[in-house]
């Protein structure tokens, strides 16, 4: 069984990116598992946390996660053309100490995708996400995109996909990306 491990950036119930990563999980390829982690009760990177109390239970338990997935799928939402804080402070902490970087991302396939109600789909974040994977040593995956725009119009009131284009979009960006994780 192959595993994979989702994160989405968005603490928002109705999120949209939440909501694709949900899809995915009932999308993936047979024996492919997209197991859902979570950023929420992360709390803000501060140096003196660490240094008096460690890595807290939630970070840990995510890059527990991390380590025991073949792949890593990140939702990523876009703020002001980048990285939403919140994501970009859970992959911070996730990053301590450095000394556990190479085993939580040292060539760790990992790919990304978004869902905004804009018209560009997350484009901007998604550029904006490849520095830091380069810095962390993750094997990023470049053989397709998925870029949602105009959310309000693919998700129902569930969050579930209602546009088949996109749904068919979604199950051949799993499709490419589990080959790249097999491989
Ligand atoms: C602070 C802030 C900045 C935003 N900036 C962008 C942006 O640059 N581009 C974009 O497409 N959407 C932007 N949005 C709209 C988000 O794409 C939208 O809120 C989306 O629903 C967030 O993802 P989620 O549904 O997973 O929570 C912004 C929203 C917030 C709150």
């Amino acid at each position: 069984m192959t595993t994979i491990i989702g994160v989405s950036g968005s603490l928002r119930r109705g999120s949209f990116n939440s909501s694709l990563l949900r899809a995915a999980a009932a999308l993936m390829p047979s024996g492919v598992e997209l197991r859902i982690g979570s950023i929420a009760g992360i709390p803000l990177y501060n140096g003196d946390t660490e240094t008096s109390e460690g890595i807290p239970a939630s970070v840990a338990e995510l890059k527990s996660a991390i380590v025991a997935a073949n792949g890593l799928l990140l939702a990523t939402p876009e703020y002001n053309n980048s990285i939403p804080g919140v994501m970009k402070n859970a992959i911070d902490w996730l990053s301590r100490p450095p000394s556990d970087v190479k085993t939580v991302f040292g060539g760790k396939p990992v790919a990304i995708m978004g869902a905004s109600p804009g018209g560009f789909g997350t484009i901007l974040s998604q550029n904006a996400w490849l520095p830091v994977l380069r810095t962390l040593g993750t094997k990023p995956w470049f053989g397709g995109r998925l870029m949602v725009s105009r959310a309000e119009a693919v998700f129902d009131e569930q969050g579930k996909i209602k546009d088949d284009a996109v749904k068919k979009q979604l199950e051949k960006f799993l499709q490419g990306f589990t080959a790249f994780v097999q491989s």
